[in-house]
């Protein structure tokens, strides 16, 4: 015991002389395990089910002070993980042993009102960002619903949210990056510049890179948008199928406008259709009266017309009841991406067994969330190897998720198996249906039991080419969790 603690404080000595050296002894930008509340102030991890201790938490100012960072942790063979919302549901941000380069002194923004292009630091929050681009530009772009999600495990990993049908996902709006690499360089990355590399940090940025900086394109904020949200709550879990039908039927119409975004929302309380409707309450009125639009049964129907910001905040509100937005929680998160082709459904036989499990299995918590998430639209216009993200061919998906009601033990092997049992019957349901599909799973959404198959669901048929690029830019692994892509020609190094 005596000989492993004095063995692990000389590691630390070695690793805060080398980041103190980094960061030019400049005490306000950087921590170690040491301190009193490190775990608390310092890590700050989201998901508070897994525990991790990280050999330095550092708040650089400039991308030479990370070039630096990035240097001493190859030459000691420390693993570096940049952060920046903290909203990883995992510990990817916060590296085991590693270097945190927390980007939060990182969020200057401005916006050039010729080509309408923001420059936006890798540390900004969804929130700040949305702002800054509103107010007073009334401009925009597509990301997901959490304020406190960063730009820079979203705009690198995927970023889907309402708008993303009409604008994309958020890494389809990064035209430029600035971003420190494993041997230390400071490069700007675009189309013509370093194309290998731009490729990869749009879609699975955390394994190649730290964004000190995004370029991205904005689109005018949409004006009339409604909001609307239908609760089937009262009746039985077959009733509840049938309107899961109908509302799989609505959304496979390829004529549906991009201008609606819409999820299906599966709880202990029965099924609710919500979503945003980017246009009038008149147009709004038009689609409803749609053959198979879910409004056409019995449900309870809110809705709202408000203006972008207005239903950003909305949005909001509505992922702080559902995931905690940006309060900390034992989590357990998992997806199923349907793809092969927009046309797969699942088969109305798999979702009444669907909608029969849900309704007996022993879910262990009361707090689960399946949410089916129209996707397609512009985010599909790309080809799938246009960018390193690899659900180019999904129309929709699953999220399911769970928080621990128990705050005293963490999310249990019920609920993981209750979550991973929905993807299972519905996997192997389609499978024997002969239904083409080809399914993955969301890397923004990190799922630590996948193991050893997590890349390759995740980056799908991109991930050949991501194995080269990194050979190519960090055989030695200096960024990597996990599950981060690995170098081709080169057997993962344990840590
Ligand atoms: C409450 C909640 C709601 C969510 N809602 C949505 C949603 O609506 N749509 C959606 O698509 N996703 C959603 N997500 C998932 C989210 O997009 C990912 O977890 C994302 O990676 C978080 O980014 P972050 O910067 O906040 O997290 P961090 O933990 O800071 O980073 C996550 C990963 O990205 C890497 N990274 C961070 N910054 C940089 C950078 N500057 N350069 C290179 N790599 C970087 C980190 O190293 C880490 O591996 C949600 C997550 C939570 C917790
Ligand atoms: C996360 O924590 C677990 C221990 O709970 C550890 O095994 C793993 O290596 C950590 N991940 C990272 C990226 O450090
Ligand atoms: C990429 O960056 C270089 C250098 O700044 C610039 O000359 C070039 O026009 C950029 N290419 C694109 C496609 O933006």
């Amino acid at each position: 015991m005596g000989i492993v603690l004095s063995l692990l404080s000389r590691q630390e000595s070695k690793v805060e002389k080398l980041v103190k050296q980094a960061l030019g002894n400049d005490e306000t930008l950087y921590a170690f395990p040491d301190e009193p509340f490190y775990a608390y102030d310092h890590v700050k991890l989201y998901n508070l089910d897994i525990p991790t201790r990280p050999a330095a938490v550092t708040y650089p100012k400039t991308p030479q002070q990370i070039e630096a960072i990035v240097k001493a942790a190859a030459k000691v063979g420390l693993a570096v993980q940049a952060k920046s919302g903290g909203h990883s549901y995992c510990n990817f941000s916060s590296p085991d042993g590693g270097i945190i380069v927390d980007l939060r002194n990182f969020k200057k923004f401005s916006m050039d009102t010729k080509t309408w292009r923001a420059t936006a630091g890798g540390g900004m929050l969804l929130g700040e960002l949305t702002e800054a681009m509103y107010n007073p530009h009334k401009r925009a772009m597509a990301h997901g619903t959490c304020p406190q999600v960063g730009i820079g495990g979203h705009a690198t990993i995927g970023g889907l949210g309402p708008s993303s049908r009409l604008f994309g996902a958020a890494l389809d709006h990064v035209l430029e990056v600035q971003v420190v690499t494993a041997d230390g360089q400071i490069l700007r990355a675009n189309e013509t510049q370093h194309p290998d590399l731009f490729w990869a940090l749009k879609g699975a940025g955390a394994s190649f890179g730290v964004i000190t900086e995004f370029v991205l394109r904005t689109e005018p904020a949409p004006r009339d948008t409604v909001q609307y949200k239908y609760s089937f709550t009262s009746g039985s879990w077959g009733e509840m199928a049938a309107v899961f039908k109908s509302w799989q039927r609505f959304i496979a119409d390829p004529e549906l406008p991009r201008e609606f975004a819409t999820t299906a929302t599966i709880t202990a309380l029965g099924l609710t259709v919500s979503g945003t409707f980017y246009g009038s309450e008149e147009d709004f009125e038009q689609l409803s009266l749609k053959p198979d639009f879910p409004l056409r049964h019995t449900g309870e129907k809110t809705a709202v017309s408000k203006n972008w910001m207005d239903v950003l905040t909305h949005q909001a509100e509505e992922v702080a009841l559902k995931l905690g937005g940006g309060i900390s929680a034992q989590a357990y998160t998992k997806t199923l991406t349907f793809g092969g082709s927009e046309q797969n459904l699942i088969p109305d036989e798999t979702v009444d067994k669907l909608f029969d499990h849900i309704e007996r299995a022993d879910k262990g918590t009361l707090i689960w969330f399946l949410i089916f998430d129209l996707a397609g639209g512009k985010v599909n216009d790309f080809e799938m190897k246009a960018t390193a993200y690899a659900h180019r061919d999904a129309l929709y998906y699953l999220q399911s998720y769970a928080i621990s009601d128990n705050i005293f033990n963490g999310v249990s092997r019920t609920t993981k198996d209750f979550l991973g049992g929905i993807s299972n019957l519905i996997v192997s349901d389609m499978k024997a249906d002969g239904v083409f599909t080809e399914f993955g799973a969301y890397p923004g959404y990190v799922d630590l039991e996948l193991g050893a198959g997590a890349q390759a669901m995740y980056w799908r048929s991109n991930l050949p080419r991501l194995e080269e690029i990194k050979a190519d830019w960090d055989p030695t692994q200096v960024f990597r969790n996990p599950q981060s892509v690995r170098p081709a020609r080169q057997r993962w190094r344990s840590s």
